[in-house]
């Protein structure tokens, strides 16, 4: 039987039209500039962003790490949520490979900065503090069940940071599901922050790859910080090519996913001890509070019975909806939470 996958939206194949895309791709050696697929995926990257450039990295975690060494000396500060994938999820890369020191605030529930906050970080001139050296977004948020922030709500904190003089990253991991749930374009998100990232591998399905979109001059920076870190590839076209067909033929497909995060909600909603309002999910990730089960052991059963969720430490559990899965597949998942809330036996 083939598992119903929901554990992330990483999990993505990529089609059989993107692998033969990418078995054809023309290359070069791109640390030369030579890839002509390499080349056409970061101009069409920053166009989609309407920023003046572009750069391929290997993964989202690369992108956000080559963009705060970028705008970041050793010592600086960089200020974002505790939620914040980067904060959480990165290994504290920022702060053993860049020096950087994360100042994390409190965000919201769905990983919203409030502004105020965020001003209140921003370290004054002084002798004796740190330099605030940048104040990063996510959108949409991961830990914040897969939230869609507007260009105002974002503008309201980049407005902040530039009024101190401090530069805005915004990990843009999946902007193209938050600008989708909102029915806005992409480039009026990024339009909000100096510099994003956008993930390939995620809802997009590539199988690998990550974009920073940025000023020319920042994304001239952040190649040189890139081939520090090791990620300077060489045929990457043949990575890239996934890119190109992503962004020309996976983007607008994603409102499925929505909808199917949405109907796998809905459902949720009402199993016993199962804490989760349909309501908040605007996008493709669904994380369910588990009042009386253990989440461990409700992720285990579920196994059991075939389908795949992923433990979000305290009580949550998170369901992520992709190009994998189909409302059908919602439905199973659906019955076999139920049997699993409601402790029916299980035939094996
Ligand atoms: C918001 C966010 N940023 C960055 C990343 C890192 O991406 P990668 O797994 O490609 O390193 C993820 C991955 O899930 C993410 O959700």
């Amino acid at each position: 039987m083939g598992m119903i996958d929901l554990r992330s939206d990483t999990v993505t194949q990529p089609t059989s039209e993107m692998r033969r895309a990418m078995a054809e791709a023309e290359v070069g050696d791109d640390v030369f500039g030579e890839d002509p697929t390499v080349n056409r995926l970061e101009a069409m990257a920053a166009e989609r962003m309407g920023k003046e450039a572009a750069l391929f990295v290997a993964s989202g975690t690369m992108a956000n790490l080559v963009s705060a060494l970028t705008h970041c000396q050793r010592g600086d500060e960089m200020v974002l949520g505790t939620d914040a994938h980067i904060f959480v999820n990165e290994v504290g890369g920022v702060a053993a490979m860049g020096g950087i020191q994360v100042k994390a605030i409190p965000n919201d529930s769905r990983g919203k900065l409030d502004p105020e906050t965020v001003e209140q970080a921003i370290r004054p001139d002084g002798l004796h503090f740190p330099s605030t050296g940048l104040v990063c977004m996510e959108n949409t948020h991961n830990r914040g069940s897969g939230a869609a922030f507007t260009a105002q709500e974002m503008g309201a904190v980049t407005e902040v940071a530039h009024a101190h003089g401090v530069p805005v990253h915004l990990d843009g991991a999946r902007i193209f599901n938050a600008a989708i749930a909102l029915g806005v374009s992409p480039s009026s998100l990024a339009a909000e922050a100096d510099t994003l990232n956008f993930c390939l591998s995620k809802g997009l399905s590539c199988p690998v790859g990550s974009v920073v979109c940025g000023s020319a001059e920042f994304i001239a920076k952040a190649r040189k910080t890139r081939k520090m870190v090791g990620g300077g590839m060489r045929q990457a076209g043949v990575l890239a090519a996934a890119g190109v067909f992503a962004l020309e033929h996976m983007v607008d497909r994603l409102a499925e996913d929505h909808d199917n995060a949405k109907r796998l909600a809905q459902g949720l909603a009402q199993l016993p001890g199962v804490v989760i309002d349909p309501s908040q999910v605007q996008t493709n990730i669904v994380i369910v509070e588990m009042m009386e089960k253990p989440p461990l052991e409700f992720i285990s059963e579920l196994k059991e019975r075939g389908v795949l969720a992923n433990y979000n430490l305290g009580r949550r559990v998170r369901f992520v909806t992709h190009h994998g899965i189909n409302a059908e597949d919602i439905d199973e998942a659906l019955d076999a939470s139920e049997a699993v809330i409601r402790g029916k036996a299980h035939a094996g």
